[in-house]
């Protein structure tokens, strides 16, 4: 079974993404700060068909001191790693003028630092196994912009300049790094939009709906899986033609 980390696979995309890695025959290890009832049913489901399939390691990643030991540990223990999704992230928003620094500053370890630290270590390891894949959940945002999440914004757009970077610096050593961007999608995330603030957004994208956490899934699915051996350095939109 490879070995694929999910971050933030507790809940909302990073949970669909984790059952289905699970349900195609991948070993699935979730990195989120708490179990939630949610991985818990899916983790016992998952034991029941396929067995080992789901593992889940409580780890804040704000704490970027203890990330090499994570790696290192869950490299000794699971062996090597073929792929890593980072998608744990926090979409607080907020006007700029008023956001406090510390906000600031938290946003931007969580959703850029992180990450690109995780990465680092885990791509040593693709080095040194002969290759591997890395996904990096963006957002639509991190191309078109919405008042009120400049910051968060600003975390998404790094995530797509990092992954066309990094693509050119590992390809030759076999690993494709890619990134996703999703539209609104129904999660704990967006629960404070307002209904009539969703419908408004729904309605104007060109197939007059949201995407679903499961439609993203399986476009990460297809970034980890071998049709896409020769796709790097992208970014794969998944927003039911918001930005069409
Ligand atoms: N929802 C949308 O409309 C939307 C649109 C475009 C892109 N995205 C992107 O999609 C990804 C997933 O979003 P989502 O809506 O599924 O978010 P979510 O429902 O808020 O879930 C966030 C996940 O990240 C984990 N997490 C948060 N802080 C953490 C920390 N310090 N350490 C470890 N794990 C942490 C959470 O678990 P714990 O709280 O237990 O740690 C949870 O599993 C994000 O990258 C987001 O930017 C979302």
């Amino acid at each position: 079974m490879h070995n694929v980390i999910v971050t933030g696979g507790s809940r909302g995309l990073g949970l669909c993404i984790a059952r289905r890695l699970s349900a195609e025959g991948y070993r699935a290890i979730v990195i989120a700060r708490q179990m939630s009832d949610q991985l818990a049913g899916t983790m016992a489901h998952a034991e029941q068909f396929r067995p080992g399939s789901l593992h889940f390691v409580p780890f804040d990643l704000c704490d970027l001191q203890n990330i090499p030991n994570l790696v290192k540990t869950l490299h000794n223990t699971a062996g090597p790693i073929y792929g890593l999704v980072n998608n744990a992230a926090m979409g607080l928003d907020g006007a700029l003028a008023m956001m406090p620094n510390a906000q600031i500053e938290r946003l931007i370890l969580l959703n850029t630092i992180s990450p690109i630290v995780l990465t680092k270590y885990v791509v040593r390891h693709m080095m040194a196994d002969g290759g591997g894949r890395v996904v990096n959940v963006a957002s639509i945002l991190g191309f078109t912009g919405y008042s009120g999440l400049s910051v968060y914004g600003a975390t998404k757009a790094s995530m797509i300049g990092f992954t066309r970077s990094l693509a050119r610096e590992v390809g030759t050593l076999g690993i494709n790094v890619n990134a996703i961007a999703p539209g609104f999608m129904d999660t704990d995330m967006t629960q404070s939009l307002e209904s009539e603030h969703r419908e408004k957004v729904a309605r104007r994208s060109a197939l007059g709906r949201f995407a679903e956490v499961e439609d993203v899934a399986g476009a990460i699915e297809f970034l980890l899986g071998p049709k896409s051996k020769n796709i790097t350095g992208t970014v794969l939109t998944v927003d039911a033609g918001a930005t069409a």
